[in-house]
């Protein structure tokens, strides 16, 4: 009694007196190269105590000890009216990247966002998918707030009377050089809660930062391999005998698949869910999946949380849900365990026991108009905002939990995810379908721990359904999404090879992807990799200004040039996505010599080069040095136990070591370390000829995945 006493008087002194003077945080170690300080009296429910992550220890450490990377005296925080601010310096040539999934823009400085969950709506302004409230600065360190609220962002646009590093004054009656947005040193924050934590990230890099970010909420989700291969989504009302049908079109044009998506209609109710399976179009549904899966083609099943008054599962959910309704359906209180348990139960008994490999957890962003409100309340008393902003974390970390107990890892889609969610293996997709910015999301993803899939569903043109083709091909999951429109990869007569090609393409790159997915779970690195995460990468951003005329708003910012069209995929693959219309294209290489994938010749070294690669293909570029490890082109991603032929390319002029990593391929057992990975060099003998070698560990109980390992040095057969 006396204790809490005195710390609220603690509080009082603390919010009074900050008042007039913004207090220094106070950082404490927690990781290596990890801080966090806590301000006043955080929320019971947060970002990263939702996704529940445990640090990896041992990573962590490998990456080492930084120093603090920030003018401790410049991060400061007060409280004012009931909520945190807090500040952080800002210099002058830094970039700031993050802050969620946006779809135009990668770098955040001199934007305003207020992170909000929601469906993308066509401006970055923080509403979107991910919302994830974690900064990374071109100078090599990283910035999370650990609170689930509406945060708003000022990321580099106030100017404060008393900055020390005031921006210069200019006169727009004279100086050409006046802008809307003067020089700030500043990011600013406001919390609307009484308190939060705040954690910084250290590191030589971006990447670096992220990588801590990443370890430190778990690591990065590594699918199982089935989850790397082509995914097709059926057309809503679709019946079983339909899906078989579809799967063997599917063999029978050679054209790849390893999961299909079921839409809607496989429920008894939509819009809110029943879960359960419709029996006039799935009559057997555990024969059914057991059917699907002799074929080698697991099943993935859609559905929203929210509960339909007709499910046997009403009453029970009633108390243990919230005040207001989604389409008239229970939203539960997820973050209650017996809720989650109501759930479990039937999820385990009507899907995962039965063998459904994962879920589409659909409309967990919301939008405003549909969703339950701000003013709803929650048994557990968490707040509707609070609610809003984690309820696909809550999903995505109760629904692979399941799937772990039955020793199986899953691989899912996914609306609305957050900050600390790195480990879930879910991939966020929308409704929005602008081929350009899907790739920006890309880009974007990489700083924030999360996946996205420039998804195909239909399109105007061949042109362009062979363009969305080629870039769905190069994404965290190759996914056509035909729940409306019923469209096949071979829908467009004209462009069929060309999309089969690019699709097995993928298949082929299949030992690739993998290590670079395992990559994001022991190292942090994200699979897809935006430039600016990239060492040897130097952009200079410009903005390009407008005369003032009578028309145009002259406050207006000033555009700039951003690089999110074109991103890394792993260490040594460069993609270039071309979009309709195009028949050329600018590419960026970072510092170092840069080869054709195709072709294996010589296309560059730090310069910026034009693609044309014709209709065919998608702009592919290898790094001085890099291989490539790659199967035969298989219809599906090889099933555990089986043995393929292995090629290893090898590009470029450099000598180099790289690993090929394998596992099981469906189980956890990598996590206590039964996984292999085969060491493969490229080097020149005394006469300068290329040798390649290839020395596979041995680890008890696992079967080496590759046989006949051969060896192409693309670059020399060029000469
Ligand atoms: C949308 C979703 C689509 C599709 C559709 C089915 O909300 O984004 O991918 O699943 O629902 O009704």
């Amino acid at each position: 009694m006396k204790t809490t006493f005195i710390f609220f008087l603690c509080c009082i002194f603390w919010a009074s007196s900050s008042q007039a003077q913004p207090v220094p945080l106070k950082w404490e170690p927690v990781a290596p190269g990890i801080w966090k300080a806590t301000i006043g009296q955080p929320d019971k429910v947060d970002l990263l105590g939702t996704a529940g992550g445990s640090p990896r220890q041992e990573a962590l450490q490998k990456l080492g000890e930084r120093t603090f990377p920030l003018q401790p005296a410049g991060c400061n925080a007060e409280i004012r009216d009931g909520k945190v601010y807090l500040r952080f310096p800002l210099q002058e040539e830094e970039q700031l990247f993050g802050l969620g999934l946006q779809f135009k823009t990668v770098n955040r400085r001199g934007q305003v966002l207020n992170l909000h969950m929601d469906h993308y709506g066509g401006n970055d302004n923080g509403r979107s998918h991910a919302p994830v409230p974690f900064y990374v600065s071109s100078k090599g360190y990283g910035v999370l707030v650990n609170s689930a609220r509406y945060i708003t962002v000022y990321a580099g646009t106030g100017v404060r009377v008393n900055s020390e590093h005031p921006p210069k004054v200019y006169d727009r009656n004279k100086d050409a050089d006046w802008s809307a947005q003067p020089y700030s040193d500043v990011v600013e924050m406001l919390v609307p809660a009484t308190g939060t934590e705040v954690y910084v990230f250290a590191g030589n890099s971006p990447m670096e930062a992220v990588q801590r970010y990443n370890l430190f909420n778990g690591g990065g989700a590594l699918p199982p391999k089935w989850g790397l291969g082509f995914t097709h989504r059926m057309p809503t009302l679709s019946t079983a005998d339909q899906v078989k049908a579809e799967a063997g079109a599917f063999k029978e044009h050679g054209f790849p698949l390893d999961f299909i998506g079921l839409e809607p209609g496989w429920q008894t109710k939509a819009y809110p869910c029943s879960f359960e399976w419709d029996k006039t179009r799935f009559p057997d549904p555990a024969g059914f999946v057991k059917e699907m899966q002799a074929k080698g083609i697991r099943l993935n099943l859609w559905l929203n949380p929210y509960l339909s008054p007709a499910s046997s599962l009403y009453e029970s959910a009633k108390p243990l849900s919230g005040s207001h309704t989604v389409w008239n359906g229970l939203v539960p209180d997820l973050t209650m365990q017996p809720a989650q348990n109501l759930y479990k139960q039937l999820f385990k008994k009507q899907h995962i026991d039965i063998g459904v490999s994962g879920y589409k957890i659909d409309e967990v962003d919301g939008f405003d108009d549909w969703l339950w409100p701000d003013v709803a309340s929650f048994p557990s008393g968490t707040s509707a905002e609070q609610m809003r902003q984690l309820y696909g974390v809550m999903m995505q970390r109760a629904t692979t939990a399941w799937f772990r107990e039955k020793g199986v890892r899953t691989y899912g889609l996914v609306r609305a995810s957050n900050a600390g969610a790195s480990s879930f293996p879910y991939v966020i997709y929308n409704d929005y379908y602008n081929h350009r910015d899907f790739i920006t999301a890309m880009c974007n993803s990489s700083f924030i721990g999360v996946l996205w899939t420039p998804e195909v569903r239909a399109s105007k043109t061949a042109e362009e359904w062979l363009r969305r083709m080629q870039s769905a091909c190069f994404s965290p999951m190759a996914m056509l999404n035909a729940w409306a429109d019923g469209t096949k990869p071979w829908s467009f007569p004209e462009v069929e090879k060309q999309v089969k090609d690019v699709a097995l393409l993928r298949m082929q790159l299949f030992p690739y992807l993998y290590t670079t997915f395992s990559q994001y779970y022991l190292e942090g690195k994200p699979p897809v990799r935006a430039m600016n995460l990239v060492e040897g990468f130097s952009f200079q951003q410009q903005s390009e200004k407008t005369a003032l005329d009578g028309t145009n708003n002259p406050y207006q910012l000033a555009l700039r040039a951003d690089v999110k069209d074109q991103f890394m995929l792993g260490d040594d693959l460069l993609v270039a996505p071309m979009f309709a219309g195009e028949t050329e294209r600018k590419v960026i290489l970072p510092r170092g010599k840069w080869y054709d994938f195709y072709t294996g010749e010589y296309v560059g070294s730090g310069d910026v080069i034009i693609a044309k690669p014709g209709l065919d293909k998608i702009p592919l570029y290898v790094k001085d040095g890099g291989i490539i490890p790659m199967i035969p082109p298989v219809l599906h991603t090889p099933a555990p136990g089986e043995q393929l032929a292995l090629e290893l390319r090898h590009y470029g002029e450099a000598e180099s070591t790289s690993l090929v990593y394998d596992d099981d391929g469906e189980s956890y057992g990598y996590e206590q370390g039964k996984y292999m990975q085969y060491r493969v060099a490229a080097k020149k003998d005394k006469h300068g000829k290329w040798q390649g070698q290839v020395v596979t560990e041995n680890k008890p109980g696992l079967k080496p995945a590759y046989k006949d390992i051969k060896w192409r040095f693309m670059t020399q057969e060029q000469k």
